[in-house]
């Protein structure tokens, strides 16, 4: 069976991980490609509200396996929390999780070396969450990394101290003050939960799991405009978000991919810095940031909020291969009287429908077309025959302009708030 894949088209946050929960009984694995604990996906079922940083979505249902794979970065410290917490609600840890023996390790040093660059970038900071994810990746690629496969080895700490050891000229560098000691404490004792983990080689395990006829969903972190490549770059993260992201960062073929789900907000939002045209720094920006409770779910901080962005969205279908939209938090949009949707910009004075290259460092005024809103509560409905025409209206737009149907329209942070569309996403 083919590999679907679920991700963000957005500034991240769109709803990822509500949307994972609710697919997931339909497949048999569900597993994570790329980021770290920068993630925060937000679960709520039966009055219980979860965060998760690096375990996929799916951990919540018995049977289904669920994948850290190589592509991911973890950190041991907070991986235990997450354990810890998951086994108290009755999760069997042991059996559900499986990490990848390739997936790098987010050494105490990596958080510290994050935190002394944003501070020395001062007012050009990325916003980056500050959990090491940039500096961790710098060392994979630089072929410096420490691997989940090599805590087993005898050699480890060896290799740990050698890292250590360029990661302080790099702090020093940074003239940047730390205490590692106790930061130290926690990573070692971390490790020995991770040690009791299912680690495995997990491009195999995918790969047998395909040739068995098991169903795979794959789960984005971030979203599409913060890809490395393809987002407002250098205000990204650094890592691929996006569907190409899936065959690196899970050692599955290109032609394994499936269905490509595309989730989006029926808005937009953004945390840390970089462009965000339809931005909102007004009392609009304000009311739709409080109906939306748009705060960071992994750092607290208060999200940017504005109108939807279509040149935004259709940039990010493309790269993606978007095969079907999944529209989040309609729910919100019931505040206001008219809703405005960006269809296209103006840089430099010259009208266009698409992101450009230069997104970052031009003026981008967004061009908008206005639509009625539905001033409506939508969070108890339960099909698609009781919403209102206004809704409908605006559906209906956003399909014929991105040229890709819509198969679930969420009403709310809980699994039941979901209403699934005609038989697209079966
Ligand atoms: P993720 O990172 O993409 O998984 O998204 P987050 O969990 O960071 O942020 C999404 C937030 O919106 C969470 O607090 C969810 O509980 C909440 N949420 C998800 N879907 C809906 C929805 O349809 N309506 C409302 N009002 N909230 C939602
Ligand atoms: P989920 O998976 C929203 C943002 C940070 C910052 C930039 C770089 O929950 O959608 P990093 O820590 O990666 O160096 O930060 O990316 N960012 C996210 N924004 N949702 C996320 O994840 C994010 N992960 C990183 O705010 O602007
Ligand atoms: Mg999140």
């Amino acid at each position: 069976m083919k590999v679907d894949v679920l991700l963000g088209l957005q500034w991240g946050d769109e709803g990822k991980g509500k949307i994972v929960d609710v697919l997931t009984p339909k497949y048999n694995v569900i597993a994570r490609f790329q980021g770290g604990p920068n993630a925060g996906h937000t679960l709520e079922f039966n009055g219980i509200k979860h965060v998760l940083h690096t375990i996929p979505s799916g951990i919540f249902h018995d049977g289904v396996a669920n994948v850290v794979g190589n592509g991911v970065v973890v950190d041991p410290v907070i991986l235990k929390k997450e354990i810890d917490a998951l086994i108290k609600l009755g999760v069997n840890i042991k059996k559900q999780l499986f990490i990848s023996k390739k997936a790098h390790l987010i050494l105490p040093t990596h958080r510290l070396i994050d935190a002394a660059s944003e501070a020395a970038k001062g007012k050009e900071k990325i916003g980056s969450t500050l959990k090491g994810i940039g500096p961790t990746y710098m060392d994979k690629t630089g072929r410096n990394g420490l691997r989940v496969g090599d805590v087993f080895e005898t050699t480890f700490k060896e290799k740990y101290t050698k890292l250590v050891i360029k990661h302080k000229e790099i702090l020093k560098f940074h003239d940047f003050e730390y205490d590692l000691e106790a930061l130290e404490k926690d990573f070692f004792i971390a490790l020995e939960t991770i040690k009791n983990l299912t680690i495995i080689d997990s491009e195999h395990y995918l790969n047998n799991a395909i040739n068995n006829n098991k169903s795979i969903l794959a789960e984005g972190a971030q979203g599409a405009m913060l890809d490395v490549d393809f987002g407002s770059y250098p205000f990204v993260t650094s890592s691929n978000t996006t569907t190409a992201g899936t065959c690196t960062g899970l050692g599955i073929a290109p032609n394994k991919i499936g269905k490509v789900f595309g989730i989006f907000k029926a808005y937009c939002t953004r945390v840390g810095s970089g462009p965000f045209p339809t931005e909102l720094e007004d009392e609009v920006g304000e009311r739709m940031r409080k109906a939306g409770n748009e705060f960071g779910s992994t750092t607290g901080r208060p999200r940017r909020c504005g109108w939807i962005d279509l040149p935004a969205l259709k940039y990010a279908i493309m790269i993606n291969g978007v095969t079907e939209l999944i529209m989040m938090k309609a729910d919100v949009l019931s505040e206001f009287e008219t809703i405005a949707v960006c269809t296209h910009y103006i840089i430099d004075g010259k009208k266009i429908d698409y992101m450009p290259y230069d997104i970052v460092s031009k003026e981008v005024t967004p061009v908008y077309e206005t639509l009625k809103g539905w001033r409506q509560d939508l969070t108890k409905l339960a099909s698609m025959d009781e919403i209102p025409s206004e809704l409908s209206a605006y559906i209906d737009y956003l399909e014929k302009t991105l040229n890709v149907p819509i198969s679930i329209v969420s009403v709310g942070p809980d699994r039941t708030q979901t209403i699934h569309r005609g038989n697209v996403l079966v």
